[in-house]
């Protein structure tokens, strides 16, 4: 898979690709991760990328021509072009399974009070992550391409994301490692009987509860 960032602050993504699983894949070739300064495609003399709003208001709006051009320079039939963005669907686990099989992904990061709207003709998706408005679309393009990164086939065993939070609907099992017992907490005796059985049910109660408890609207 490749992933083209399309950023003003190329600078922040400097060590996205330089540590543990996202570098392991990246050396491997699973991955290829592009960080592009949309500014450079600027037609404008002194390389401007935003306006005031028309109709008046604050902040500055990024328009479209940097922006398309890029696109169309980078774009292929495979690609999918990302837009980072409050007023988008809210990301989850699903869209990140269905964005693991991709070829190409483009994301789009905006700053500033956000995209001349016309922008929105050029991009096959918008998405948010979260009901929080970020200075930028920086931070979650990193969130996105990391959530994606490790769904590859080959970064991580495919058995440790089968057990994903959210993978069915329900959280995670609660996990333990050594010692047995630390300042008086015990780790579950089932844990240490070497009954697979008990202890797959054991998780299996464990995901159920603590959705019910956390997250009860996933159980709906
Ligand atoms: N840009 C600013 N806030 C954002 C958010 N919550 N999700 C995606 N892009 C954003």
């Amino acid at each position: 898979m490749k992933i083209d960032i399309l950023t003003l602050f190329p600078e922040m993504f400097s060590n996205f690709t330089k540590d543990s699983i996202i570098k392991r894949a990246v050396d491997q070739n699973l991955v290829e991760v592009n960080i592009i300064d949309f500014r450079e495609y600027s037609k404008d003399p002194h390389k401007k990328v935003d306006d005031t709003p028309y109709g008046g208001g604050n902040g500055m709006v990024l328009m479209c021509q940097p922006i398309y051009d890029c696109i169309e320079d980078i774009k292929t039939e495979d690609s999918k072009v990302i837009m980072l963005t409050p007023d988008g669907t809210t990301y989850k686990q699903k869209v990140a399974y269905d964005l693991s099989k991709e070829k190409h992904l483009i994301l789009l990061c905006g700053h500033y009070e956000g995209f001349d709207e016309r922008i929105r003709n050029i991009v096959d998706m918008e998405l948010s992550i979260g009901d929080y408005v970020l200075t930028g679309g920086e931070y979650p393009a990193m969130v996105i391409a990391d959530s994606i990164i490790r769904l590859i086939p080959g970064v991580i065993e495919e058995e440790s994301h089968l057990r994903d939070s959210f993978n069915d609907c329900l959280l995670d099992y609660e996990t333990y490692t050594k010692p047995q017992n630390f300042r008086g907490m015990q780790v579950p005796e089932v844990l240490l009987s070497g009954d697979h059985k008990k202890i797959d049910e054991f998780r299996q109660v464990s995901r159920y509860n603590r959705t019910k408890e956390r997250r009860p609207d996933l159980l709906e």
